[in-house]
């Protein structure tokens, strides 16, 4: 296939279960000296929430160490250290930290070893579907979802309130909003989202393309090319160039710069991940108590459609410790550890019954709001060939943010390209 051709070329380039005590998988006590390695992106916030979990571990299996390495915070370019890593064989890590969209990739790549023992099919039925569906195949698991992520809306409900507005349930309603406020408060801005040319692009472009009805796929089919999909990508780039109410730097923008403005009080709208609410919660934050979060707007007649996000733990294929390494796999994931976790540093866990888990609503009351966002939450499509589809989107609706082509032709051009990868 066309498509694997090109993967190849893209290469080159229990609990906390027992978390006081016991020992999860059954380590044979002559396997002492283990140095597992545990690599996964930046954990914004307060790191020492994971590397305490780590301790634990460590405690409850003798003989085992695990040493963090932390990889950038970009996805795109975490996925390209594994990818390099993995054709290589590296034996070099022994549990990574997967986004959703790469797992249906690296199962087909043969780089993940097989963790349906670890989360057997009577027990997949406490975490959400999506990221269940997403590190699936054929009836067996390959990761274990650890957090999940869906875009939201932030808004400042000082500001809506000063001016009699309502949080925006459409686009336009968002726009009237932003220039409403912005008109009156010179030096803020309007919205604020990521429209750098990478991942989180594809992210933000699916929100607005599928709250009009539009999509990419469809049952495998390439229905990029619609009247809906059009109207949205206009909306985007009219955001910021018709209507003036996102300034042009969200063109270059991620996540942490878009957080950064409005967690000092310099947008009255915000698109992030949730990870973002505890971060403007915190002490001395300018924007402590004024802010609002609630599902994204959608085009008139349409429902809201959030991306599925979110990070699995999965085992390297080529790891010379895998029973330690599934061990660490099941502790992290467990009921306990990702309760931790979500008081802690805020990470949204997969298992559904920690949202009605009084200890962590009392900690995190905003997860009540995010239960039903979560399990709404529209996954990017699930192919191993997702990082190409997404190379292509990213170029592609990168150049019409930017001006340099129109959304026909954006839309025409990766039509003919999505078709081609997918052969
Ligand atoms: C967040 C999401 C991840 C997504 C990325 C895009 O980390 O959890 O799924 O791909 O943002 O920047």
């Amino acid at each position: 296939m066309r498509a694997e051709a090109m993967r190849l070329v893209c290469c080159a380039a229990a609990g906390l279960l027992l978390l006081f005590g016991g020992c999860i998988g059954g380590v044979p006590p002559d396997l002492e000296g283990v140095t597992l390695v545990f690599k996964h992106g930046k954990v914004v916030g307060d790191p020492a929430a994971l590397t305490f979990l780590l301790r634990r571990f460590e405690a409850s299996h003798p003989g085992v160490r695990v040493r963090e390495e932390v990889l950038p915070a970009a996805t795109d370019e975490q996925h390209q250290f594994y990818v390099i890593n993995l054709e290589g064989r590296s034996a070099d890590f022994d549990v990574l930290a997967m986004d959703v969209i790469w797992v249906p990739e690296f199962i087909r790549a043969g780089w993940l070893r097989d963790l349906s023992a670890v989360l057997p099919p009577s027990e997949r039925g406490a975490f959400f579907a999506g990221p269940i569906r997403a590190v699936s195949r054929e009836g067996r698991v390959f990761a274990v979802p650890w957090y999940i992520d869906a875009g939201v809306l932030y808004w400042r409900k000082d500001l809506l309130a000063k001016y009699g507005l309502e949080p925006p349930r459409t686009w336009f309603d968002l726009i009237r909003a932003a220039r409403t406020v912005t008109r009156a408060e010179p030096g803020l801005y309007g919205f604020v989202w990521q429209g750098k040319q990478y991942e989180g692009l594809i992210c933000d472009a699916l929100e607005f393309l599928r709250s009009n009805g539009g999509d990419v796929l469809r049952d495998g089919r390439v229905v990029i090319r619609s009247p809906e999909n059009r109207e949205a990508l206009q909306l985007m780039r009219d955001l910021i160039h018709r209507y003036g109410v996102s300034p042009p730097l969200v063109t270059s923008a991620t996540e942490e710069p878009t957080r950064h403005i409005f967690g000092r009080g310099k947008a009255v709208f915000l698109r992030n991940w949730p990870y973002a609410w505890n971060l403007f919660q915190r002490e001395g934050s300018p924007v402590r108590g004024r802010v609002g979060m609630g599902p994204l707007p959608a085009f008139p007649g349409h429902a809201p459609a959030s991306t599925l996000g979110g990070w699995q733990l999965g085992v390297n294929r080529y790891s010379r410790h895998p029973r330690e390494a599934e061990a660490l796999v099941a502790f992290l994931c467990s009921y306990e550890a990702q309760k931790h976790l979500s008081r802690t540093v805020g990470y949204r866990p997969t298992r559904r019954a920690l949202y009605r888990d009084p200890e962590v609503l009392s900690a995190q009351p905003v997860l009540g709001v995010l239960y039903d966002i979560f399990a709404a939450a529209r996954p990017r499509p699930v192919t191993p060939y997702y990082m190409m589809i997404s190379q292509i989107l990213q170029s592609q609706f990168s150049a019409v943010l930017t001006g340099i082509r129109g959304p026909d032709a954006a839309l025409e051009r990766a039509r003919e390209e999505i078709a081609f990868v997918l052969g």
